[in-house]
């Protein structure tokens, strides 16, 4: 499958998906959307994908939404068509997703980024909210996931001034999980991608879902919904192979079952 403006490469159970519109410092385009939303649908219904790494250039992550595309919108338009409620989809992506984020992350960027379960950051990576310099604001999750991630003070900074965030404020600020050298970014990535992708599919499938639920729910409710889904792994071939590995000092050969 080719799409106009993804590169796609797979490494054993791990798919590659790098943002590839170089001219427009991999701006988010409606086009990017749509075959992006197609792309991991495919990779979800793909029982030999086990975790996906998503990556730009060196450049870029993705500058934010296309402000050539968006430039003539206007509101009504902008509301009955939804604009860019597409990208929900990749929120909801059920796989693990990661994202290997060199150069700038910037709205639509940042929020995609946001999206991903955990960001790994090349030295280079410079994250914001540019939105406000647009006369705009965030579109995509940017108020509310940054201020998840990085609490109040920072997001309020960030989406009011339009400054830019570097790596290193950006991984002590919680954005970023791992912060890496340029040059081992990809290979950072997949190599976690690869070790998630090692274990079994529905515990890590439901490992998602619990934490995602800790930004959804009360304590009390993301407690009770986080037993139940560890009770029901019980009910999986892969916990007593899991198990039985450990105790007869072994690796566990995990068939997602
Ligand atoms: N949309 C469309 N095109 C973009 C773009 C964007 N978000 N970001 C960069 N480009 C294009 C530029 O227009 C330029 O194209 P041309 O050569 O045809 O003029 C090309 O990419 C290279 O960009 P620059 O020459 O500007 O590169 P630079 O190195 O001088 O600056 C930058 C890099 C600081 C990232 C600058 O490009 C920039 O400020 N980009 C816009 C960032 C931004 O405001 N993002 C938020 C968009 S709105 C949004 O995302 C809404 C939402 O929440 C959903």
């Amino acid at each position: 499958m080719s799409f106009e403006t993804l590169l796609t490469e797979r490494r054993d159970r791990v798919a590659i998906i790098t943002l590839n519109r170089p001219q427009a410092l991999n701006a988010l385009n409606s086009t990017v959307m749509r075959e992006l939303r197609q792309l991991l649908g495919e990779l979800e219904a793909d029982a030999g994908i086990g975790a996906v790494v998503l990556t730009g250039s060196e450049k870029a992550f993705a500058a934010g939404a296309d402000i050539k595309e968006m430039q003539s919108l206007d509101f009504v338009d902008a509301y009955t068509g939804g604009f860019i409620g597409g990208w929900d989809e990749v929120a909801g992506f059920r796989k693990p997703i990661i994202a290997a984020v060199s150069g700038f992350a910037l709205g639509g960027g940042c929020e995609l980024a946001m999206m991903c379960d955990f960001i790994i950051a090349s030295k280079t990576a410079k994250f914001g909210q540019p939105e406000i310099t647009l006369g705009i604001i965030p579109g995509m999750g940017g108020s509310q996931r940054l201020t998840r991630a990085v609490g109040k003070a920072k997001a309020m900074d960030l989406c009011l001034t339009g400054r830019m965030m570097d790596a290193v404020e950006a991984e002590s600020a919680g954005l970023v999980a791992r912060l890496v050298e340029p040059e081992r970014l990809l290979d950072e990535a997949v190599e976690a991608a690869t070790k998630i992708a090692a274990f079994s599919l529905p515990s890590v499938l439901m490992a998602k879902e619990a934490v995602n639920r800790a930004f959804e729910q009360t304590l009390t409710e993301g407690l009770r919904s986080e037993r139940r889904l560890f009770h029901a792994l019980f009910a999986t071939e892969d916990q007593k192979e899991g198990m039985a590995a450990f105790v007869e000092k072994r690796k566990p050969v995990f068939r997602n079952r």
